[in-house]
């Protein structure tokens, strides 16, 4: 029989050929084709029914009933899948400005630490890097401050056994330095240091240093002035003040305390500068014999300067920052200022 034949082979292709439309046109043409109201290909077929023997009426039928069925169900699916992605597609709307993203940007204290590495290479010094976890040798012994030295006081230190300790300064590298090494040196060693210091607006118990060393014959109180002049002038500018004030450090003699004048209210006083019209920012001093006698330097032919100042402090003056736990804290509001 010629149309069940026709009924069969639309049974088998119907659901492939509803789910190939790519569009709600497409799906609309499918309809008509098998359900057209005067050429659908399943309505054709319903039309011949009556030209059947009359035995077989009722199962041909039947037949294309549960076909028609299928097939207006498979196609009412299909319109209804378009719709959902309709949906989806309205929500999303491709003309608006799209999210910017963060961008990473350097620290003010890594920022402020290449400013200074920068100026000091400028003038042929050299970036040395030492290690955070020193001896007691290193951190005070060798550098004047022998086991009762009142010294070690000041520095209340992170001992990890009873020999080594987180360094509390970073001039142990200026004598890992010399004891490599040979006059000229010019180096500076920034880097992160230690000390049980309890937590304020001014203390942290890890900050970063810069420790500065240059040894030469005949160098003099005149190169250590003129070096940390230039030195703040780059950093502060140029009408920025120095003073250099009578100090003690057992690696130094003499010593001296540098403070620059008030870079907010330019020396006449404010509650910055606590009326004094003057900011310490770094230690200094001409290199202890004593020091050069512990790396076999000799002190009747060498001289020389070294420095040590805190990136913290340098970086807080410079932009007025009046709490050092800012920088440990990675608050974006804050980071994103700089
Ligand atoms: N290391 C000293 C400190 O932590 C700073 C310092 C002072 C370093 C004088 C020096 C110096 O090299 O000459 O307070």
């Amino acid at each position: 029989m010629q149309i069940m034949e026709k009924i069969k082979n639309l049974e088998t292709n119907l659901k492939e050929r509803i789910n190939s439309a790519k569009t709600k046109e497409e799906i609309e043409k499918i309809r008509i084709e098998l359900l057209g109201r005067k050429r659908g290909e399943i309505t054709l077929l319903l039309k011949k029914i009556p030209e059947l023997p009359l035995k077989d009426r009722p199962r041909v039928g039947n037949l294309l009933n549960k076909l028609k069925k299928e097939a207006e169900q498979l196609l009412q699916k299909k319109e209804e899948s378009f719709k959902k992605g309709e949906k989806v597609l309205k929500k999303i709307d491709i003309t608006l400005p799209g999210k910017i993203p963060l961008i990473g940007k350097v620290h003010p204290i890594n920022q402020v630490l290449n400013e200074i590495k920068d100026i000091f290479i400028g003038l042929g010094f050299e970036v040395v890097v030492g290690p955070e976890i020193e001896t007691e040798y290193y951190n005070f012994e060798a550098l004047n401050m022998p086991k009762y030295h009142p010294a070690r006081d000041e520095q209340d230190s992170f001992y990890i056994d009873s020999t080594h300790l987180l360094r509390t300064q970073t001039s142990p590298v200026q004598i890992r330095v010399m004891e490599k090494s040979q006059p000229p040196i010019r180096m500076i060693s920034p880097g992160l240091c230690y000390r049980r210091d309890a937590i304020d607006a001014s203390h942290f118990p890890v900050f970063h240093q810069v420790e500065g060393l240059a040894v030469d014959k005949n160098i003099t109180f005149a190169d250590l002035k003129g070096t940390l002049t230039y030195f703040v002038h780059q950093m502060f500018g140029k009408n920025t003040r120095l003073r250099f004030r009578p100090s003690y450090f057992p690696f130094t003699e003499p010593s001296a305390e540098v403070d620059i004048s008030c870079i907010i209210c330019g020396g006449s006083g404010c509650s910055v500068c606590s009326n004094k019209g003057w900011l310490e920012i770094l230690g200094s001093g001409m290199v202890d014999p004593e020091v050069f006698k512990k790396v076999g330097y000799d002190p009747e032919k060498y001289q020389g300067f070294a420095f040590g100042m805190g990136v913290e402090r340098i970086c807080m003056l410079k932009y007025g920052i009046d709490d050092i736990r800012l920088f440990f804290q990675n608050d974006l509001r804050f980071l994103s200022q700089f």
